[in-house]
């Protein structure tokens, strides 16, 4: 259900793009389908397309990224529009400006698409609701809450890897409580229709609230493992774990960690995926990581396939209504 805020216009083209809760089935295969037709691009000897000429695309990341923020700014290229990106060690953030002054001076120097990432959920909404017309926001990731371009560049690599969606079980391993990741993931593969989703890791990390999304939660990397097409892996966010919920990185590794033997537990051509940063030796052993089932490297290559196909998208709708 689409809240009181909604990443559509009047129209009902997708001016921002949010989150995935409320995109249906055949939006999703839409953007796969533009990411395809955008995924030779990097096989051109002139890496670009000449189609968002004189559109201003700015990245404001407010926390680290390497994958996300990378791959956005050479989506935008491929696209020939202008990138700037807002550092913001270096801006008038660390002087006291709001938020929103420093989305208002952005915007004023006529911004089409604001890129941003944000430690606090739901930051890129309350941006989206305060930008002006003609300019639209993405998501790069709020808080705990939504990675919509991550879930949906996982997406195009499992429809690209594993052929229809609905045959496929498909586990996300991990640390599901500050992931918000997991939390788009689970959306995608629910709207996609695949046959089951497992939801895996240790019961501090998984909110059993989930289970009402329709997935299944396993405490045992065995029993969540089994016969699966498909194992995402996440990384333990630290950084979001304000209190004692795992006995020791050791400890975990020895339950949760993917190596080549608890790969064993999948179906032998099950493949292996990490949004990343991955942390070796924590969640998954290098061996894997690094082996013939991963597909962790062509995740972050069609990322720009997939990036290039949501800021088309979305740039494409503003003015339709
Ligand atoms: N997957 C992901 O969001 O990676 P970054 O934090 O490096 O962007």
């Amino acid at each position: 259900m689409r809240s009181a805020f909604s990443q559509y216009d009047s129209s009902g083209a997708l001016r921002h793009l949010l989150t995935l809760d409320g995109l249906d089935k055949a939006t999703l295969e839409e953007i796969f389908e533009i990411a395809d037709s955008f995924a030779g691009v990097r096989d051109q000897t002139i890496k670009k397309v000449p189609l968002l000429r004189g559109k201003t695309l700015v990245m404001l990341f407010f926390e680290p990224s390497t994958r996300t923020r990378t791959t956005f700014e050479m989506a935008g290229k491929r696209l020939s529009a202008d990138l700037v990106s807002l550092n913001l060690a270096s801006s008038s953030t660390t002087k006291g400006e709001t938020l929103l002054d420093t989305v208002r001076n952005i915007e004023a120097m006529d911004a089409d698409m604001l890129i941003v990432r944000h430690k606090q959920s739901g930051a890129a909404h309350f941006i989206a609701e305060n930008v002006r017309e003609g300019v639209s926001v993405v998501n790069a990731g709020d808080g705990q809450h939504s990675h919509p371009t991550q879930a949906l560049l996982d997406m195009f690599t499992i429809r690209k890897e594993k052929g229809p969606f609905e045959p496929l079980k498909v586990a996300v391993v991990g640390d599901i409580l500050h992931s918000r990741v997991a939390r788009s993931q689970i959306i995608a593969l629910k709207t996609l229709g695949v046959d089951e989703v497992r939801l895996v890791g240790p019961k501090t990390l998984i909110p059993p609230e989930l289970g009402a999304l329709g997935v299944n939660i396993h405490h045992e990397l065995k029993t969540g493992l089994d016969d699966v097409d498909v194992v995402m892996m996440l990384r333990l966010q630290h950084e979001r774990m304000h209190s004692a919920l795992l006995p020791s990185r050791k400890e975990y590794f020895d339950q949760y960690g993917l190596t080549t033997e608890t790969l064993k537990y999948a179906k032998d051509d099950a493949i292996v995926m990490h949004p990343g940063p991955i942390n070796r030796g924590v969640e998954i052993a290098s061996d894997v990581a690094d082996g013939p089932q991963s597909v962790i490297l062509p995740q972050v290559t069609n990322g720009i396939a997939v990036r290039m196909a949501i800021i088309s998208k979305v740039i494409s709708s503003v003015g339709k209504s």
